[in-house]
């Protein structure tokens, strides 16, 4: 057969099975009104880059690209610089997980924590359970290796225990649970600290791996920390995510994964295969980041820029919207969770009102649910929009609920 001679319906190239699951998402056509200037948008949840440390950024950088650093420029050990790992393991360790350097391996972000954890113990048709909605790059993630999905009711206090022991009873051989127990994406809630208890017990019944991913647990603005999962664990079955995309620049695509010899080892291979390790450049210049200048007094001055910018955006609704659309009131994060009452579209009302008239966006929440894809959601995130453009958009969006709703 010759080029170009073959039918239109068949594709070039024959394409695995997985492929199906393979899809553009939603966001990334959403993220697309980010790009321009007059649509006030809520639905990117990057962090603010007037926040990035960027001259100190620079001070280590210009630093390393000498010729006396030229190994910041060569191949490392897979599992990540080793002084990285040992200053990840130092923040673990004073935060309630003991580890060493051994038990830290440097991933790219936590994105890739999500896609390793997965090809790790899920074959196609195995069981992941996660939170009602959950992370969408979690499901993007996982969608390569085929998985059902059996969901859990969160509530305001996080992942709903009770749920979680019907669903696992249903699901004997569920394979994990993920969940984002500080500051959810999307909803921005907490796990209350019984809670926490009760899913490492569940777990433990189970024989389930329990993949904790925490990119917000820093962003703390009101009250006080709860024990990680990772730190409640008993019997080794926490593989716990965390990442400096938020604490110090997304773009450095660094973060770590933490868990028992037995499974990190594991990880390590995966990760040895998907791409040998991460830049060494990125390794080298956060390492000596943290060396010379003091990441907890960076995270202190970020704080309450996000707090003043939630406070904001939760006192306009609170003002603005009718009292049919209900929010969630997050204590650190950087996402607000909206529900309209049943039978109210997002997706439509955003596509037929709230963009054309008032040039408004945010991310329908349909496609945070893995499996039943409720319309009436919707995610924002108070991020990175200035004070002034956040209280004109929450307001001409509640100014359009109100005529939708009553
Ligand atoms: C819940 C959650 N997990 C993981 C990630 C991945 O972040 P990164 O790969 O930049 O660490 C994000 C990013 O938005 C997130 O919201």
């Amino acid at each position: 057969m010759t080029a170009g001679s073959g039918s239109a319906t068949r594709p070039v190239v024959g394409y695995a099975n997985r492929m199906s699951r393979v899809r553009p998402s939603a966001i990334r056509e959403l993220l697309r009104h980010g790009t321009d200037p007059e649509i006030i948008s809520f639905g990117g949840g990057y962090p603010d880059p007037a926040l990035f440390p960027v001259e100190e950024l620079h001070r280590v950088y210009a630093d390393l690209l000498t010729p006396a650093h030229a190994a910041a420029l060569q191949y490392t050990a897979s599992n990540g610089l080793p002084q990285l790992r040992a200053q990840v393991a130092e923040r673990l360790t004073r935060d309630g997980m003991p580890a060493t350097a051994d038990d830290v391996l440097i991933i790219q972000g936590g994105q890739q924590g999500l896609d390793l954890a997965a090809k790790l113990v899920i074959d196609a048709g195995d069981v992941i359970i996660t939170e009602d909605p959950t992370f969408l790059g979690a499901l993007i993630a996982f969608a390569p290796t085929e998985p059902r999905y059996a969901p859990v009711r969160s509530d305001a206090d996080g992942l709903d225990t009770d749920d979680l022991a019907e669903v696992l009873a249903t699901h004997p051989d569920a394979k994990m649970i993920y969940v984002v127990p500080d500051f959810a994406n999307p909803t921005g809630v907490t796990m209350s600290l019984p809670r926490r208890r009760r899913l490492i017990e569940l777990a433990n019944a189970y024989g389930v791996l329990v993949l904790e991913d925490t990119p917000y647990r820093q962003l703390r603005y009101d009250g006080e920390s709860l024990p990680t999962l990772k730190s409640l664990d008993t019997e080794g079955r926490v593989l716990h995510l965390g990442s400096f995309s938020k604490i110090l620049a997304p773009g450095l695509r660094l973060g770590w994964a933490s868990a028992s010899p037995e499974i990190l080892e594991r990880i390590a291979l995966l990760k040895l295969a998907a791409d040998t390790q991460n830049s060494t450049l990125n390794m080298a210049a956060t390492s000596a980041y943290l060396q010379r200048y003091d990441i907890d007094a960076h995270i202190a001055d970020v704080l309450p820029v996000y707090r003043h910018k939630r406070d904001l955006m939760l006192a306009t609704m609170a003002d603005v919207f009718p009292a049919s659309v209900d929010f969630t009131r997050p204590d650190g994060g950087l996402f607000v969770w909206l529900t309209f009452p049943e039978g109210f579209d997002a997706g439509t009302f955003m596509a037929e009102n709230l963009l054309p008239e008032a040039k408004v966006a945010y991310v329908p929440g349909a496609t945070f649910f893995p499996v039943d894809h409720q319309p009436h959601h919707a995610r924002v995130s108070f991020s990175g929009v200035p004070d002034e453009r956040l209280v004109h958009g929450i307001t001409a969006l509640g100014r359009l609920l109100r005529r939708e709703l009553g």
